[in-house]
């Protein structure tokens, strides 16, 4: 274990909750990343029971220098999910709130926050650059989230995923297609891949096309282009819908399973697979809409459950991450590990800084950024 800072006052006092939204399983901070905040000059409280449904008893938590106590009271707060309005209630005015905060999509959580002098730091807002990249956890949950949706599509397939060569005859391996190639997709490529299916990839973004060719996948070229700002895409015009579709419902029947990821932030999610599309695939094939949380990838899919429709399976599952919660809590703590270091000045005091490009963007409770820069 790293030494624990031995100063009298802690950089700042850091709370971590039980995460209460329903099937999570994740918990923001774990034993590990704290001895290394100890060492930083952090002091951690933890909930009792917080680790419980990531496996992580009270006892690690308190071995690791944590002390389990009420963690509403700390002067940040890192949590997973977004508060309810009855957690916004326990938190301190002039308190920091960190933790996906979903701003774009929810105005009431924000402004929840504001009214309670909470200063809310989004980890969803985190920029995409370089230097950010240990605290992108968008990144580290998609990555769990690309790799659980094939082995469910693996699951839910009629067929094998790789080529087999027995006695009673050869199997050809399955063709899988990933429709949006941002993180989830790249990891949903290299996991097919690893399973043995013959893998497309598919993106709005050219630039992806490399990417997907290093992952030993196919390139599937529609023709459309929508590369947007910060590595996002853009929203296709309704006539760029309309065509994406149809290109897409002929390229699609050839393939057993397909898994969808595309996104573009703050906006529904683009339905790049039609009714139609499902209806020309194959009896028994599947499809993985990871982007059911924004309404789904796919116009049969319905958020959150599996149906079959047409014989083929369309599974949307909600919260993969929170189905690994052991991986998936590490490195989301990690992350926020690496966003708390950001936020401490060179003589070690808890005190962030708004001209960072990193910390402005993800602060999302604007009064309190603009307090902090006069
Ligand atoms: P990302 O931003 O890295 O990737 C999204 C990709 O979609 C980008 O490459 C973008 O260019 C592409 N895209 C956007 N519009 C498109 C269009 N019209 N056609 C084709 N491609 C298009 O996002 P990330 O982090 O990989 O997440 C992807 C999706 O997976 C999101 O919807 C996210 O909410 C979801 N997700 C779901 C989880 C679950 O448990 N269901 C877990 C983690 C992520």
């Amino acid at each position: 274990m790293s030494e624990p800072n031995q100063a009298s006052t802690p950089a700042a006092r850091v709370g971590v909750p039980k995460e209460t939204a329903d099937g999570e399983r994740r918990v923001a901070l774990v034993p590990k990343v704290i001895e290394r905040l100890r060492s930083r000059g952090f002091e951690v409280i933890v909930e009792q029971g917080a680790g419980i449904e990531a496996l992580i008893p009270d006892e690690a938590y308190t071995e690791s220098g944590a002390t389990i106590g009420d963690p509403w009271s700390a002067d940040v707060v890192v949590k997973v999910n977004p508060p309810s309005s009855e957690e916004i209630g326990k938190l301190s005015s002039g308190s920091t709130l960190i933790g996906f905060l979903s701003p774009l999509t929810n105005a009431e959580t924000i402004s929840g926050l504001r009214s309670a002098g909470v200063t809310g730091f989004a980890m969803e807002s985190i920029p995409r650059i370089s230097r950010a990249q240990s605290m992108d956890a968008l990144s580290s949950q998609a990555n769990v989230g690309g790799y659980k949706a094939v082995l469910l599509a693996a699951t839910a397939a009629t067929r094998f995923f790789p080529m087999l060569t027995t006695a009673a005859g050869t199997v050809k391996p399955a063709t899988a297609l990933v429709l949006g190639v941002g993180v989830a997709g790249l990891q949903a490529l290299a996991t097919a891949k690893r399973l043995g299916a013959r893998t497309t990839g598919y993106d709005v973004r050219p630039e992806v096309a490399e990417q997907v060719r290093s992952l030993g996948a196919q390139w599937l070229d529609l023709g459309i282009e929508a590369a947007g700002e910060g590595g996002y895409a853009r929203e296709l015009s309704e006539d760029e819908k309309a065509e994406q579709q149809k290109r897409l419902s002929e390229a699609i029947s050839g393939f057993d399973v397909v898994i969808t990821t595309a996104l573009v932030p703050g906006r529904p999610a683009p339905k790049l697979v039609s009714a139609d599309a499902v209806r020309g695939m194959r009896a028994g094939s599947v499809i993985v809409d990871m982007a059911g949380e924004t309404g789904g990838n796919c116009e049969l899919t319905e958020p959150g459950e599996t149906v079959v429709k047409h014989d083929v399976t369309i599974a949307s599952p909600l919260n993969l991450p929170a189905t690994m919660p052991e991986h998936s809590s590490e490195l989301y703590a990690r992350n926020v590990q690496a966003l708390l270091e950001l936020m401490l000045d060179s003589e070690g005091a808890f005190a962030p800084d708004f001209s960072d490009e990193i910390l402005a963007k993800s602060c999302v409770t604007s009064e309190a950024k603009d307090e902090g820069n006069s």
